[in-house]
């Protein structure tokens, strides 16, 4: 798992999955958060970790939908794992803080989380619950800090039953394109 076309294949071949809780399947739900992000303005590398964000829940053999069985998968650090060896941190980082941005904002706007998808609320005990002050502040100082909630707000929205490409294979092709247009960036400054 360490190339783009395993992950194109990865989509392939468990994209269909549904969560207990979310109205789309994995493969919609990365094609929606893409294309909300392209909407947005957002540059190649944060579309493309909107499109990944949860590759994770990709990559493990666990069956069934894991909040359920009160398992949390960590699929944001396998996920950032596999994508920043290829892109590096500008992909990878926004994914890997994309659970800690959504218990951010539990902590810090009241009206969030009454938006979560019912598999959004089961998941946020398993990944500590709203954050504390301390942890507030050291998120806010991350430089992906931002990236990481833009991401959030795509993730949430992206949830629409529906709202589709054509069909698996266009959204891939769609995916495959972007892939091709990022390019690895080592960390700023490193
Ligand atoms: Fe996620
Ligand atoms: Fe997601």
């Amino acid at each position: 798992m360490n190339n783009p076309q395993t992950i194109l294949e990865l989509f392939a071949r468990k994209g269909d999955m549904a969560y207990e809780g979310e109205s789309v399947s994995q493969i919609a739900h990365a094609w929606q958060c893409g294309q909300l992000a392209r909407a947005a303005g957002a540059s190649q590398a944060l579309q493309l970790a909107s499109w990944l964000h949860d590759l994770g829940h990709l990559l493990t053999d666990l069956s069934g939908t894991p909040t359920v069985q009160g398992i949390d998968d960590r699929h944001e650090l396998s996920g950032a794992r596999v994508l920043d060896a290829i892109w590096g941190p500008d992909v990878s980082e926004p994914v890997r803080l994309h659970v800690a941005a959504k218990r951010y904002l539990v902590a810090t706007y009241a009206e969030y989380s009454a938006r979560l998808s019912p598999d959004s609320v089961r998941s946020l005990a398993l990944q500590g619950g709203p954050m504390d002050l301390c942890e507030c502040i050291e998120f806010q100082g991350n430089r992906y800090a931002l990236d990481a909630r833009q991401l959030r707000s795509w993730d949430d929205a992206g949830k629409r039953p529906g709202w589709f490409a054509s069909d698996t294979q266009h959204a891939l092709n769609e995916l495959h394109a972007l892939m091709d247009r990022v390019h690895f960036l080592p960390a700023r400054g490193a």
